[in-house]
């Protein structure tokens, strides 16, 4: 495994649109422990493969339940309801945080890390966790979003912060 760079704001990567992985190669499987391991590295919650610069709709989630870490190849979200505001942060834009609206519940259906199907349904922290992650692979940040001013990082127990 490996550390991989995180791309910040003001790359082009970031925007793009990601392609559906068709399978499981093993460059995918590295590519994935990569992400896990970056991600841990860098104190964060969630990570998106553009994130590390590799087009791909694949994203980890780790929030710290009994459940993760979520490893979610060509993610959906198939239902959200409810709605929930509060601080959110990227490891693409490091120091940085800000006040975001989003569901208070979604269910989201991919593939996990055997290529098969899987589904989970997330509130609270882990909602907002996939809605951000599955955001960055239709190339968009959080900071679309933000409601009022970007802040510079105080960070709080209960934020979702990637870093
Ligand atoms: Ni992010």
């Amino acid at each position: 495994m490996a550390i991989r760079n995180i791309r910040e704001q003001g790359e082009e990567i970031l925007g793009k649109v990601c392609k559906e992985v068709a399978e499981l190669t093993e460059r995918n499987v590295i590519l994935i422990n990569d992400m896990l391991e970056t991600m841990y590295e860098a104190d964060g919650v969630g990570l998106a493969a553009p994130q590390v610069g590799i087009l791909k709709r694949i994203v980890v989630i780790d929030v710290g339940d009994e459940h993760g870490p979520y490893i979610m190849i060509n993610p959906r979200i198939v239902e959200s309801s409810g709605e929930q505001t509060g601080n959110e942060g990227c490891l693409s834009v490091p120091g940085k945080t800000g006040i975001v609206t989003r569901p208070d519940y979604v269910k989201a259906v991919y593939l996990d890390e055997k290529f098969e199907p899987a589904e989970v349904e997330g509130t609270g922290l882990l909602a907002r966790a996939i809605c951000h992650e599955l955001d960055h692979l239709d190339g968009h940040l959080y900071v679309e979003k933000v409601e009022g001013p970007l802040m510079d990082v105080a960070p709080l127990d209960d934020d979702y912060e990637e870093e």
